[in-house]
């Protein structure tokens, strides 16, 4: 099967959005403020925080973050934040009710626990948080101390995700990212101690030097802290788009091969110790809640990966941040002279987006199907639009090369991506997608 998928790999999108960011078009304050002014008061909506700084750069990342070892340009970037967030509430018709907030980056461990303080009152100035709201906080292990702890505890942080990645000290070496088994065993102490009920931790696989031993170590290292949910992240090395992605050798990376495998062996692992897998890359312990949502079909897809927040609504602040709102997709610009620029100027930051039509809404159901649940039903969701029950039936046809590999199948029109060809999922999808050009030097590799 292996040889199989290898078959099909390309640089093909994650698909956490569609269309992906690199489809969005020019939009401004405006359009941004009339779709806010449409929101219905009262309505739930979740919110995403992004705080674009790091104590030092890992070289694989492909965040939207700086190195800063001062702590001044944090807090001039919070002074412009909080402006941003009330001068967003203004436009809506009304207070709007919380149901999810995501603060990611970066590091957003990095706030000083009165920034952090100082943050979430803005947050509860503009909006009624519902009383069992999720908030959500990823955390560098180094960065997490007593202090900020008790800061997250005050303000009723209850997820919190770790970046772990790889413990071996050759693969630390090799992303610049050094962090012992006791930094991380600490922290995570830290958080559950001050109520953090959720504990995600993210690892990676296909990281220079990288070898399935490492892997093991890494996984039983992570299990014996008892995490409620797993991301095991492909590393994604796309050093044309990002420049300190240029300091791992390409002679360190495992190749597409060693990279399948290394993920199979982590699966392997990761469900027998109980976890059941979660779309693409997640894996959560029995009774968690991404588990129910899968059953449920709920789940749902965002900039993080996969969520349980169903709300069709997610509010960005900050720079680099995306909203999606029933009309489509706001994106605050990701260059900080003109994020400072727009606020000072009184204005929303929004530089791009896109509006939606019937027909992107038509293909991000069967991505997003495709993504969540390994199956989309074609003619049952073309019904649900309202369109012709035979539609796509050349790009069903189209996936001939994949069916007779033993990768999909295409019962009645359903088409099912096969437990062992999991890993291709995203071809799939990219057959769906009417703005995919392959060979683009976009996205990072499938497998
Ligand atoms: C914002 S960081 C998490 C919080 C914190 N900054 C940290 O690293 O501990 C988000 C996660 O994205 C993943 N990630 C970053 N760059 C990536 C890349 N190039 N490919 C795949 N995953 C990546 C890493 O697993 C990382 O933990
Ligand atoms: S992985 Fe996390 S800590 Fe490392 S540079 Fe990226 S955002 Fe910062």
């Amino acid at each position: 099967m292996k040889e199989k998928i290898l078959k099909y790999n390309a640089q093909i999108p994650r698909y956490t959005s569609y269309p992906t960011a690199p489809h969005f078009m020019a939009k401004n304050a405006d359009d941004y403020a009339q779709a806010l002014a449409a929101l219905p008061a009262g309505s739930a909506v979740s919110a995403y925080v992004h705080i674009p700084f790091c104590r030092e750069m890992c070289w694989y990342c492909g965040c939207h973050t700086t190195a800063t070892r001062k702590y001044a340009p944090v807090e001039d970037y919070l002074t412009l934040l909080h402006r941003e967030m009330r001068m967003t509430a203004e436009k809506t018709r009304g207070r709007l009710a919380l149901s999810h907030l995501h603060f990611g980056g970066g590091s957003p461990t990095m706030l000083q626990p009165d920034d952090f303080r100082r943050t979430m009152d803005v947050l509860r100035e503009v909006f009624t948080f519902l009383p069992d709201a999720e908030i959500a906080i990823e955390a560098d292990p180094r960065g997490v101390s007593h202090d900020k702890a008790e800061a997250y505890g005050d303000c009723g942080v209850n997820r919190a995700s770790f970046g772990i990645q790889d413990f071996s000290p050759a693969v630390q070496a090799a992303i610049n990212r050094r962090q012992s088994f006791a930094t991380v065993e600490k922290s995570v102490g830290l958080l559950r101690r001050i109520g953090v009920t959720g504990v995600n931790f993210d690892l990676m696989y296909g990281l220079p030097l990288q070898t399935v031993n490492n892997i093991a170590d890494t996984i039983a290292q992570s299990l014996s802290l008892t995490p409620d949910r797993i991301a095991m992240f492909g590393y994604a090395h796309v050093p044309w788009m990002t420049k300190h992605l240029r300091l791992i050798r390409d002679e360190d990376l495992p190749d597409a091969a060693a990279r399948i495998d290394q993920f199979s062996f982590a699966e392997g692992l990761l469900r027998d110790a109980g976890m059941e897998p979660v779309g693409l890359d997640h894996f959560a312990m029995p009774g968690d809640s991404m588990l129910e949502a899968l059953r449920r079909k709920t789940l749902a897809r965002n900039f993080q990966g996969y969520t349980t927040d169903s709300a069709g609504t997610l509010l960005g602040f900050g720079v680099s941040a995306i909203s999606r709102l029933p009309d489509g997709f706001y994106q605050n610009t990701p260059h900080m002279p003109e994020y400072n620029a727009a606020i000072l100027a009184k204005n929303l930051p929004v530089a791009r987006g896109r509006t939606l039509d019937a027909e992107d809404r038509l293909r991000a159901d069967i991505i997003g199907q495709l993504m969540c649940y390994f199956e989309a039903d074609i003619p049952a969701i073309l019904k649900q639009h309202g369109r012709d029950a035979g539609e796509f039936s050349a790009v069903i046809d189209g996936l001939s090369d994949m069916a007779a590999d033993g990768l999909v199948t295409r019962d009645d029109g359903c088409i099912r991506v096969t437990q062992e060809a999991r890993q291709a999922v995203r071809v799939v999808a990219s057959r769906f997608d009417a703005y995919f050009k392959p060979q683009q030097k976009k996205h990072a590799q499938t497998a």
